[in-house]
């Protein structure tokens, strides 16, 4: 059937449907079974979605009626489909293991990917066995990541969830992460830091954004005021360069022999699984990352073959859509209840807003109704303090994503497991009481300001355990939800075009700042405030006089 006519049967469906209430939806005796999927470790709970078996089958005639089979060999295969930048999505092919064949523009990728993992494994053995020196000739300790976007959110948010599968017999290599354009992280940093022992590793896919060169710059002049050495040698010794554009890298006086590749086929921010990985492997050692990198394959064959009703990417998609499209719910929260998953809302911000927020059709048509909702995030349990009481009783429909495991501290004291059944316990609790409402405790007597409407959709997401498995799996988990809404929106998600404008403005506007605004140069809003900062700018030069 054609996509437009299964697109009016849903929103007729939605007419009958959208009055339904969890609270009785949560009713049917056998609707946790129906509507919940597993993957090896990952359980993908969608009974407190606000589907129906109907909903859910008209949805995935949605979803076949976009050719979504198709679009998935195109990914897999390599094919062009980032076609506004003229070339292929392959990630998926960075978590292929090494007896696989994949061959793209004549090359065998998969070589290729393990020749890029080798040279990332000798990297992180040499500093693991106190192997690389400083300057000073001390082994490095410290290992600084420079980065920004998917060059930062991802090895980040993998550091921190993983941090306590460090590789026992390796050397402890402190790493620290610097993004932020005005200097605030890296001036605070590098006054702890000893500048003999510390590695700057620069990543860039581009080796073009101005926070990450500006980052670099001030790391660089660092070095040299406590070495009083050259840039020359201070770039061999302190400085890797994880790119898929070597000859800046070189330009900027990185040498190749510092430095690690990845293809301009992988997008920034999927590409945590290349040697963008770099703090990953250096933090869990390379038995961790080619871990994480299994889990997310066996996420991908899991999504390439298994067919859509059951199909965890493409149900989870499926169910969005249906809030957002349908149920007209334009607010997503991101809620992990384990503080060590507290930078998956700001990794998935970027995944998720970077790729779908986009209002333009792969044809150039504009898109006539909604697509990437707002998407925000904080670990949940802090979130219960501060921004639950509009979930509960705000006026937004929300969608939330419950991400919790089933068993920590195993091995640890009663203490702990104790927080952990009580963090089991709120989750539980907030996902209930946001489906039930009121129904959730015997409300009868409750004032108006202590009533819960409920119907609140949202997914929970039961991990085994966290590890760099079930992490892989959780984040292609996310990647491949965001390729099916794609699909069905019918948008190109590899590219963002949508922040190169800023940046081309920022450069006309770098120049000219501290100096006073011609007229008509710029906007009456920006010249005011260019004078502004000029008068301050000379009041200082003369007080300073
Ligand atoms: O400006 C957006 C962006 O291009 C992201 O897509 C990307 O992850 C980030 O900047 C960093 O880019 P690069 O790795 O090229 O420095």
């Amino acid at each position: 059937m054609d996509k437009h006519r299964v697109w009016q049967q849903l929103e007729q469906l939605c007419a009958t449907e959208s009055s339904l209430h969890l609270r009785d939806l949560l009713q049917v005796q056998d609707r946790f079974s129906r509507f919940s999927f597993r993957q090896d470790e990952l359980l993908l709970d969608l009974s407190r979605q606000r589907l129906t078996t109907n909903t859910l089958t008209q949805l995935l005639q949605l979803a076949d009626s976009c050719d979504l089979a198709q679009w998935i060999e195109s990914l897999f295969n390599g094919e062009r489909i980032n076609h506004t930048e003229n070339r292929a999505a392959l990630h998926t092919a960075l978590r292929l293991p090494a007896e696989a064949t994949l061959e793209h523009q004549g090359e065998d990728l998969v070589a290729l990917v393990q020749t890029d993992l080798q040279r990332m494994q000798h990297l992180v053995e040499q500093l693991h066995q106190g192997q690389w020196r400083g300057f000073s000739g001390e082994p490095i300790d410290t290992l600084v990541n420079v980065g920004v976007g998917g060059s930062d959110l991802g090895p980040m948010m993998v550091c921190r969830a993983l941090d306590g599968f460090q590789a026992p017999t390796a050397r402890q290599i402190t790493t620290h992460f610097i993004s932020s354009m005005d200097g605030s992280q890296i001036s605070g940093l590098l006054d702890q830091l000893d500048p003999a022992r510390t590695l700057f590793v620069v990543s860039s896919k581009s080796f073009s954004t101005a926070d990450t060169l500006a980052n670099a710059a001030t790391a660089l002049d660092w070095l040299i005021r406590a070495s009083g050495l050259t840039t020359e040698l201070l770039a061999r010794r302190h400085f890797i360069a994880v790119t898929a554009n070597a000859p800046r890298a070189e330009a900027w006086g990185i040498p190749v022999e510092n430095q690690l590749h990845f293809r301009d086929w992988v997008g920034g921010r999927y590409s945590l699984w290349s040697t963008i990985g770099l703090a990953i492997a250096v933090r869990i050692g390379m038995s961790g990352f080619r871990a994480l990198l299994d889990g997310a394959h066996r996420m991908d064959m899991h999504f390439r073959h298994t067919p859509f009703s059951h199909n965890l990417p493409v149900l989870l998609a499926l169910a969005e859509v249906w809030n957002i499209n349908f149920l007209g719910i334009h607010a997503h929260a991101i809620l992990p209840y384990d503080g060590r998953l507290a930078h998956l809302p700001a990794y998935l911000e970027q995944l998720e807003m970077e790729s779908n927020g986009k209002s333009v059709d792969r044809q150039g048509n504009r898109i006539e109704h909604h697509t990437c909702p707002v998407l925000w995030g904080e670990i949940g349990p802090n979130a219960q303090h501060a921004f639950y009481q509009l979930l509960h009783q705000g006026s937004e429909a929300v969608m939330c994503d419950f991400i919790v495991p089933a068993r920590r501290y195993a091995d640890q004291s009663d203490a702990l497991q104790s927080q952990h059944r009580l963090t089991l316990a709120n989750c539980l609790a907030q996902a209930r009481v946001l489906a039930l409402g009121d129904a959730a405790v015997d409300q009868s007597n409750a004032t108006p300001w202590q009533r819960y409407q409920g119907n609140q959709p949202s997914t929970l997401i039961l991990l085994d355990e966290l590890t760099p498995a079930s992490l892989g799996a959780l984040i292609a988990l996310y990647e491949h939800k965001v390729f099916v809404q794609s699909v069905i929106w019918n948008i190109n998600p590899f590219d963002q075009w949508g922040v190169e404008l800023g940046k081309q403005v920022a450069n006309s506007l770098l120049d000219i700042i501290g100096t006073p605004a011609t007229t008509n140069r710029f906007d009456i809003a920006t010249e005011g405030v260019l004078n502004q900062l000029h008068g301050q700018w000379s009041d200082r030069k003369n007080t300073e006089c």
